[in-house]
């Protein structure tokens, strides 16, 4: 027997094209992910857990559950399939550039002390506790500073507004950081860590699908939309990128994940430096 015949014969569920096809088709419709023929193992590793969960026996009848339209297994089914790495100090270079270049130009710049920015697709929410942290470090504390965190995914944006997280993942923060930003658990809680009540006041965790209307309120000084549009055809990135220069301030900056680029997709930025642009129209 051939390696793949085993392979096919040893798996618990049957994925056939059309239902595979079918799950890219509703995922490409509800969240913009394109899954290439490519992610098959990844869609089939990623649902199993909720077929086993329902009881169910064979992909089929997990399509004709989702087709139904049944919200809250759509529900289930989109936070499955999104991909949620992420890390505190992610693509470190953008932070630094921030506390060097953009918060210094602000503070020159915003006479009425405030900062509005947005991290779209923040997952469980490193990214806008990252944030959190070199604004407390860089801004003068009478300064009001907001930031807006949004993913699709609800598990993960639960997740962000708790902001407690396993203390092995906290490597990015320097030590001093942890001992003025973090609180460690006690007891059952023991291992994880909390982001301190004074990060936690500043970000405001929402579920937003960056494919729908935005109910958000700009003009944003910059937004942190990174390792998101990776997943996104460049129809979709076009749209997207052009909303987000509506939403901008003037001379904002826009920050985007380290294999992401906006040439061919938006002419309505200038590139400063690695993965950093500035909206120029
Ligand atoms: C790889 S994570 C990136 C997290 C963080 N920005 C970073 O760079 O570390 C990508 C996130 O994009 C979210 N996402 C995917 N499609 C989305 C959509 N249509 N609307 C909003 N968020 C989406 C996923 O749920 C996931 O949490």
């Amino acid at each position: 027997m051939g390696v793949v015949q085993l392979k096919k014969k040893e798996r618990e569920f049957n994925l056939t094209d059309k239902d595979f096809n079918l799950i890219s088709k509703i995922v490409g419709d509800r969240t913009g992910i394109v899954l290439s023929p490519a992610k098959r193992d990844m869609v089939y590793s990623r649902l199993t857990r909720r077929l086993r969960t329902l009881g169910l026996t064979q992909f089929k009848d997990y399509c004709e559950l989702i087709q139904g339209g049944d919200e809250a297994e759509l529900l289930e089914f989109t936070n499955a399939i999104t991909t949620n790495l992420t890390s505190f100090f992610r693509e470190n270079h953008h932070f630094d550039y921030l506390a060097k270049t953009v918060l210094p130009g602000l503070i020159k710049k915003k006479p009425n002390k405030k900062i509005r920015v947005w991290s779209a697709g923040c997952s469980s929410g490193e990214e806008p506790y990252s944030l959190a942290i070199t604004f407390k470090e860089n801004v003068p504390a009478n300064w009001d500073v907001k930031i807006l965190a949004t993913d699709l995914d609800t598990n993960m944006v639960a997740k962000g507004k708790n902001g407690t997280y396993e203390v092995d993942k906290l490597t990015g923060l320097s030590k001093s950081q942890l001992k003025k930003w973090v609180q460690r658990g006690r007891g059952n809680q023991e291992g994880m860590a909390r982001m301190s009540e004074s990060l936690r006041e500043m970000i405001t965790f929402k579920q937003l699908n960056l494919m729908h209307e935005w109910p958000v309120k700009g003009p944003f000084d910059f937004i942190f939309c990174r390792n998101v549009v990776i997943y996104f055809d460049k129809d979709t990135q076009r749209v997207l990128f052009e909303r987000y220069a509506n939403l901008l301030d003037h001379d904002a900056h826009l920050f985007i994940g380290h294999s992401e680029s906006l040439h061919n997709v938006s002419n309505r930025f200038k590139l400063l430096g690695k993965t950093i642009y500035q909206k120029i129209g």
